[in-house]
């Protein structure tokens, strides 16, 4: 997804863009791009295919002198990555420079148009053609500012956006707008700062705006910050104060991000369980519940709806709620939901998880499930991101800033949250007993220490990374709460080492995938002792009755399957509906590390993007 940093102040800007946009590398990009401004109006700007490194080679050290500026990292949406297609993107005139994420939908309408106006275009980005029909729109209407154009030439423009703007006739001067795409504005001593999110702002200031979709904006040395909606209405700014902090954002001595984040989720868990899980008091407090009792007691079915990673989460939140609370549970991918005029309206509960609380198409089904009168309760991680603004309800899932593309903290931390919700709302309705959820909350409140206790078995799952690596296929299987672990373990793996995998439930395989089974298939069997445990025995013999290899996940000091599988790794035992917190945890570490030893780039694997904020 692209990244937007921006500067105006009375420092340097060209230094506070790079570092910016290198805090924004996680998002995933192909291409990197500034544009400064000096006091006299002169405008450098640089672009480049490749990484935030390779432009700064491109420069040679040249350093533009100026103290406004935009930069940008795109990932490609229109038009293959390239130096033309790469931001910033400059009018015909070239007094206009424009950054942008995010997808302009009636581009080539528009495009056309300007075309027989005389304009003339050099790149293949619908980003082009916005930076000219604001300059046409600065020429047709004598006497209109920069920002007044854009804010013009936005109520003409259909699909996404998040743009920074200058303007080289007004040096002290960024115009900025958003339309489901994001944009935070930082406020510094007499200094602005633009990003995507809050990453690139919080070393300088932990006062931020949040710019709100259809929202222009300007930030002046001589005026300061004015907001507007492009229907232009005055909108009145809200400082929110940043929680995040600085160490959050670094590696913290370990090699990657994704590393990093695995290594921290018995604290990222506990963070998110704290004030929650009351154990002396035998009960869960959760504001986005409380406050809303009653309808929890009636809703007649939930939806969740979420993609990737946090799709799984919403599988395994499936079985959780069904089973405590006796309440109907229908999952859904948010891109199939959104387009496929669902039944759901006054009465259901539409539950929306999103680490980055920006995905496009989970944003846009819980916009449509509110149209038809569904409540939308929100679980995310990014706090302030749209989706967890836009829910009626929610719960943060207190896991940190998730730097690298594949998911990890956040996805347990989702597990989390929703075991909470589960089991708070089977209290609620009366189908959990008070003696069963104390047991639950005394498992789920030691799960942060076994989560702790799996990290010791790094060095064990490294080596088996070791012999798996080239494998070009591999398998993963569970059954009940570890389905959807098969699933998680399938797609880290893919996403970050490029080896082609898939999950499956256990049972399935003899419905057709057991003809993939040979001595080069590795399958992994999720097959901890639980109500599934005989019958995923019975697969893995399947399995190895056709020379299939087989790795499984077991409960510390299980001896039956181990003297089945190759190999072999335990996990602490807990409640079935816990036992995905500890069994994904070894799946992330081997596929971290074989995606290493194939030197593949693990924060930021290719093609892929933080969060998916186009369609
Ligand atoms: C997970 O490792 C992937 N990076 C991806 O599937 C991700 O989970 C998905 O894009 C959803 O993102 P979100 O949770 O921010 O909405």
């Amino acid at each position: 997804m692209c990244g937007i940093v921006g500067y105006l102040g009375n420092q340097d800007a060209f230094p506070i863009l790079i570092k910016g946009l290198k805090r924004l590398e996680y998002r995933g990009y192909d291409s990197a791009g500034v544009a400064v401004l000096s006091e006299n109006g002169q405008l450098e700007y640089h672009r480049r295919k490749g990484k935030v490194d390779d432009l700064l080679q491109h420069m040679e050290g040249k350093v533009p002198d100026g103290n406004m500026g935009i930069g940008h990292t795109r990932w490609a949406t229109h038009g293959p990555p390239n130096d033309v297609n790469a931001h910033p993107h400059l009018s015909g005139d070239g007094e206009l420079a424009l950054i942008h994420n995010g997808i302009i939908e009636n581009y080539h309408a528009l495009k056309e148009t300007l075309v027989a106006r005389g304009h003339t275009f050099y790149s293949d980005t619908d980003t082009e053609v916005l930076v000219h029909l604001i300059e046409e729109i600065m020429k047709s209407s004598e006497g209109l500012d920069l920002f007044e154009a854009t804010r013009v030439a936005l109520n003409e423009v259909v699909g996404a956006y998040a743009i920074a703007v200058v303007d080289t006739r007004r040096p002290h001067e960024l115009v900025l707008a958003r339309k489901s795409s994001p944009l935070v504005i930082g406020i510094g001593d007499g200094e602005f700062y633009i990003a995507s999110d809050a990453k690139p702002i919080i070393e300088y200031t932990k006062n931020v705006v949040y710019l709100d979709d259809e929202e222009v904006a300007r930030v002046s040395l001589s005026s300061g910050l004015k907001i507007r909606t492009i229907a232009n209405h005055k909108v009145t700014p809200v400082i929110t104060e940043l929680e995040m902090a600085m160490e959050s954002i670094e590696k913290g001595g370990y090699e990657h991000f994704m590393l990093k984040e695995i290594h921290e989720q018995p604290r990222s868990i506990a963070d998110c369980l704290r004030g929650r899980l009351r154990l002396g008091h035998e009960t869960i407090r959760m504001a986005g519940i409380d406050d809303h009792e009653e309808m929890w007691a009636e809703a007649k079915r939930l939806i969740i709806v979420a993609c990737g990673t946090s799709w799984h989460a919403g599988l395994i939140a499936e079985y959780m709620l069904e089973d405590f609370a006796r309440i109907p549970v229908e999952v859904e991918y948010a891109s199939e939901f959104r387009y496929r005029n669902p039944v759901i309206g006054k009465g259901d509960i539409l539950i929306a998880i999103s680490q980055s609380g920006e995905t496009a198409d989970t944003l846009a089904a819980i916009r449509m499930a509110k149209e038809k009168g569904a409540h939308v309760f929100g679980i995310c991680n990014v706090v302030g991101s749209s989706i967890s603004r836009e829910s009626h309800s929610g719960a943060y899932t207190h896991a940190g800033p998730e730097i690298g593309v594949a998911s990890t903290k956040a996805f347990t931390a989702q597990l989390a949250v929703l075991a909470l919700v589960a089991m708070r709302v089977g209290r609620l309705r009366g189908a959990l007993d008070q003696l069963r959820f104390n047991r639950l909350l005394v498992e789920l409140d030691a799960i942060p220490e076994k989560v702790e206790a799996l990290m010791k078995s790094e060095s064990k799952i490294e080596a088996l990374a070791e012999l798996y690596k080239d494998r070009p296929n591999a398998l993963f299987l569970g059954r009940g709460y570890n389905f959807p672990v098969a699933l998680e373990g399938a797609l880290k793996l893919k996403e970050i080492s490029y080896i082609h995998a898939e999950g499956y439930p256990a049972a399935e395989m003899k419905h057709g995938p057991i003809a993939l089974i040979d001595e080069n298939m590795p399958v992994f069997v999720v097959a901890t002792k639980d109500a599934h445990y005989d019958k995923v025995v019975s697969n893995i013999q399947e399995v190895k009755a056709r020379g299939g290899q087989v790795i499984a996940i077991v409960t510390r000091g299980d001896t039956e399957v181990a003297t089945m599988a190759e190999h072999v790794i335990e996990v602490h035992n807990s409640d079935d509906a816990f036992v995905p917190m500890l069994s994904t945890i070894p799946l992330q570490l081997l596929s971290y590390h074989i995606a290493v030893k194939l030197e593949r780039n693990v924060d930021q694997p290719r093609n892929l993007a933080k969060s998916v904020t186009v369609e």
